[in-house]
Parts: structure tokens; C-alpha cells; sequence
């Protein structure tokens, strides 16, 4: 089964105020993006390697992925799901692991779960439980949620190349945050597997620091 990691890397946003978009910033010595990329392409199951990228962002992708062999650098779009669209068009294969670049720890561990369980089903995530309290938004504290019924969704998302397109195909909703929604709308089965805390999503300089943290801990 040949394996293509799909790296979404096409968001513009910044938290930190100085435009730089968070999969460029550096952490640890090299750029978030490359820690995506290095922890994928790392994995002996996975084949190539698709980069998707923003327009205008070319020169800084080029910098961050120095001397790294990605197989192709597609311009995504103006929402995440534009930028999957046009990473899934240009790449071939039979499975796809589809990640956000905003997440640049991978253990070769939720890969080898996720690629598991699609040996029987068309589509696997890596979940994690709820862990704090929950409660309806608002002006006041809303009413609490039941925190037992809910999962977090992570990424990388397993999926058999030809489902995935035929899902999105067919999808018609709003603009979906991640594959799982639009498999599950296209009425396909999806297995969740553990995922794994370090798979957390940098957004805030408090994330950046946690994540630089965690770089230290490993190296000492
Ligand atoms: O904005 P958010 O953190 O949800 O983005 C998740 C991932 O999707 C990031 O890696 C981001 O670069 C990517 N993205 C994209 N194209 C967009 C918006 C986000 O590839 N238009």
C-alpha cells in the first residue's frame, strides 16, 4: 500500500502579531513546518511527501523545507478544506494520511495505529479524551456539557485515497476543519485510534513555549 503524507501548510494566520505564519516560526532550530514534514517522512511506511502551501508563500516553504526531498509543493486555497481539495489532485497512491503543518510532533506510534486500522476500514483518526470541564459559551457561563460523550479529533487522519476524493465529491456542507466530517458525511465508517498529546495544534505563544519545553525535555 503506498502511503502519500498530504502536510497542509496554507494557513496565513499569526497569533504572535509579527505576520509570520505559525508553521514558519521557528522552534528548535528549524521551522514548525519541517517538524511536520521530518516526523512523516521519518515514518518506513510512508512513501512521498505532499507540501501544501499558501499563495505568496513559496520563498518562505523553499527556506523551510531546505535540503528535505518533498515529492510535490502544491498552492492550497482560501479555507483548509481548499488547500486538501488541491493537495488530494495532485497526488496518486493508494492511502493518504492527511496533517496539519500547525502540528509539528508525530510519534511514529498514532502512524503505525492509524495505518492498522485501515487495513480494514476506509478511514482511521487519532482521538483523545475530554479532559476538562465544559460548558456553553456566552456572556455568563452557560449550561455545563457532558464531557463523557465528547472526543477531540486530532490529526494525521488515515484514508483510502479513493474514498477520501469520492467524499469530497459529494460534500456540500460549510467548509469542514478536518476529513473525518466530510467521510463520516459521505456515510463512511471511521475508526478512531489513541491519539497522543504531543499531536496538540500550536495556535499561542503559550503552545510555542510548551512545545520548545517539550524540545528540551527530549534533548537532556
Ligand atoms: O487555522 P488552523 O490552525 O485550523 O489550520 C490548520 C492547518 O490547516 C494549518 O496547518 C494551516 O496551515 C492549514 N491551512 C491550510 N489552508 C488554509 C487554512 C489553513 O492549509 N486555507
Amino acid at each position: 500500500m503506498h502511503v502519500t503524507a498530504l502536510i497542509v501548510a496554507a494557513g496565513s494566520g499569526s497569533r504572535m502579531g509579527d505576520g509570520l505564519p505559525k508553521q514558519y516560526r521557528p522552534l528548535g532550530g528549524k521551522s514548525v513546518l519541517a517538524h511536520a514534514v521530518d516526523a512523516l517522512a521519518a515514518h518506513p511506511r510512508i512513501g512521498s511527501v505532499c507540501v501544501v502551501i499558501g499563495k505568496g508563500q513559496e520563498q518562505l516553504a523553499e527556506t523551510a523545507l531546505s535540503g528535505r526531498d518533498v515529492g510535490s509543493l502544491i498552492v492550497g486555497g482560501a479555507e483548509r478544506a481548499d488547500s486538501v481539495r488541491a493537495g488530494l489532485a495532485a497526488i496518486q497512491g493508494d492511502a493518504v494520511l492527511v496533517h496539519d503543518a500547525a502540528r509539528p510532533f508525530c510519534p511514529p506510534s498514532v502512524v503505525d495505529r492509524l495505518l492498522i486500522a485501515l487495513g480494514d476500514e476506509v478511514a482511521a483518526v487519532p482521538t483523545l479524551p475530554v479532559a476538562d470541564t465544559l460548558a456553553i459559551a456566552g456572556a455568563d457561563l452557560g449550561e455545563p456539557v457532558d464531557r463523557s460523550s465528547l472526543i477531540r479529533v486530532q490529526t494525521p487522519q488515515a484514508f483510502r485515497l479513493p474514498s477520501l476524493i469520492d467524499a469530497y465529491s459529494r460534500w456540500s456542507g460549510p467548509s469542514p476543519t478536518d476529513e473525518s466530517t466530510v467521510v463520516r458525511g459521505a456515510g463512511f465508517k471511521v475508526a478512531l485510534v489513541d491519539g497522543d498529546p504531543a499531536l496538540e495544534k500550536l495556535t499561542t505563544a503559550a503552545d510555542f513555549a510548551r512545545a520548545e519545553q517539550m524540545l528540551t525535555a527530549r534533548l537532556t
